[in-house]
């Protein structure tokens, strides 16, 4: 275990685009509530290099950095108490990238998203495979990888879409461990269920490539004159609405209080007019915007303080990243010549230890392996609903040995005696090893 009971979250934004409210009650609003958890260490960082992969326009690169720095602060991320950095400037993030480059399975990138979705484009249309593909897209989760791992988060907020990336950052990391030793955190997607997905001006999600967005610090006319626009049916003043699949109700849920949301869905069954409700969603959302707003414009105005911010985060960061990475070097054997090689990672009785693995089948379900050193299979679970599920399975195997495994019998693939046998012998491995570390 480890000796700090603290948590640390950890989360990114892409620096390609003008925060939106998505972005905002997607992931600003929650994480800078976390951040003021006396529990927790924030690490809240301007994903800038992964911006490079989706834009290249350096203008805009520069200006969303800009604005998404000062929104963050303006949104209430308070700097001193969490590291709030800018990701190119840790010089330790690429060199990790690369390290857990050559930890990662080619036909594990192969399955990401972003990726695949990308290929199927280009099929259906009838292009080559990897047409305008760049080996950027291809490698953005192991960048991604490197921001989460360098930093030990054990909890990172992010939206639906990017819980496989997590997944894979976990499986770069068990992977690092199993060949060189403990070294990285296992870390958790964290996804708030209630108001992750927030829909745009024309129903689907809201997101810049749908160009649907309502920027989060327009001026007060402007984010009215846009809620405004956003589709409803055309059923008149005094006919009932319905609040299934209206945007403005939803978007409405997002910042208003139960009893809020409650009575606007009875002026929906009692035929508000739409302009009215529109007028009802602009006071609601200004209500929490505007006096963010100015804080926000004070800060665009003076991109000096901000630089100065982030180089200060930047500089908390690294206080982090740069003895890891020279502990990380040294555990790959990039080290110096005179080092005494017999003195650190014992490979060889690391090897030998079973592992459990855990991934993601196409049937959507999440399973777990325990293999031995040889790469043999021990045991075979059925599939679970989350990773959370799986990874409670895992930890209980872990602690408990061979009871958990008679315990929970039931969620594995029946074994062969021999491979009964050997699940037994190495279950108990794990848990000898598991308790030592614990004490
Ligand atoms: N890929 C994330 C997104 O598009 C941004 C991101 C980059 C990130 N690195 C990260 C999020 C690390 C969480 C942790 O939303």
């Amino acid at each position: 275990m480890t000796s700090t009971t603290r948590t640390r979250v950890l989360t990114g934004i892409t620096t390609t685009g003008t925060p939106h409210l998505g972005n905002y009650v997607g992931a600003i609003r929650p994480t800078v509530q976390a951040s003021r958890n006396a529990n927790t260490d924030g690490f809240y960082f301007l994903a800038d290099y992964h911006a490079l992969i989706k834009c290249d326009d350096p203008v805009r690169i520069q200006r969303s950095t800009l604005e998404i720095a000062a929104s963050w602060i303006a949104s209430g991320l308070d700097t001193d108490k969490v590291t709030f950095y800018r990701q190119s400037d840790i010089p330790e993030i690429p060199e990790l990238t690369w390290f857990l480059t050559c930890v990662t399975g080619k036909g594990v990138l192969n399955r990401a998203h972003a990726y695949k979705a990308a290929v199927d484009k280009n099929n259906a249309a009838g292009h080559d495979t990897d047409t305008d593909v760049t080996a950027g897209l291809f490698m953005y989760p192991v960048l991604m990888g490197a921001d989460i791992l360098m930093f030990k988060a054990h909890k990172v907020p992010v939206g639906r879409d990017q819980i496989q990336h997590i997944e894979m950052a976990r499986d770069m990391a068990s992977s690092f461990n199993h060949l060189y030793g403990e070294h990285f955190v296992l870390p958790e997607a964290v996804v708030e269920e209630s108001v992750a997905l927030l829909p745009g001006l024309d129903g689907r999600k809201m997101s810049k490539s749908y160009d649907n967005t309502i920027p989060l610090f327009a001026p007060a006319a402007q984010m009215r004159k846009q809620i405004a626009s956003i589709v409803t049916d055309s059923k008149a003043p005094g006919e009932a609405k319905n609040i299934e699949g209206s945007a403005l109700f939803q978007i409405y849920q997002a910042f208003a209080s139960a009893e809020e949301t409650a009575a606007l869905a009875q002026a929906y069954a009692d035929g508000i007019a739409w302009g009215d409700a529109k007028k009802v969603l602009f006071e609601r959302i200004d209500r929490e915007i505007a006096p963010m707003r100015a804080q926000y414009q004070e800060l665009i105005n003076n991109p000096a303080k901000l630089d100065q911010i982030l180089l200060a985060g930047a500089d908390k960061a690294r206080q982090m990243a740069t003895p890891f990475i020279k502990e990380l070097r040294h555990a790959v054997g990039l080290r110096a010549l005179s080092s005494d090689s017999s003195a650190t990672a014992p490979k060889d009785s690391k090897v030998a230890l079973p592992s459990f693995k855990q991934y993601r089948e196409k049937d959507g379900r999440f399973y777990f392996k325990l293999i031995d050193a040889q790469g043999q299979l021990l045991l075979q679970s059925c599939g679970f609903t989350s990773p959370k599920e799986a990874g409670h399975a895992i930890g209980r195997l872990q602690s408990g040995g061979l009871g958990a495994l008679i315990e929970l019998n039931h969620l594995f693939e029946p074994l062969d005696q021999e491979a009964q046998g050997l699940a037994v012998k190495n279950i108990e491995i794990i848990r000898s090893i598991s308790e030592k570390s614990t004490k």
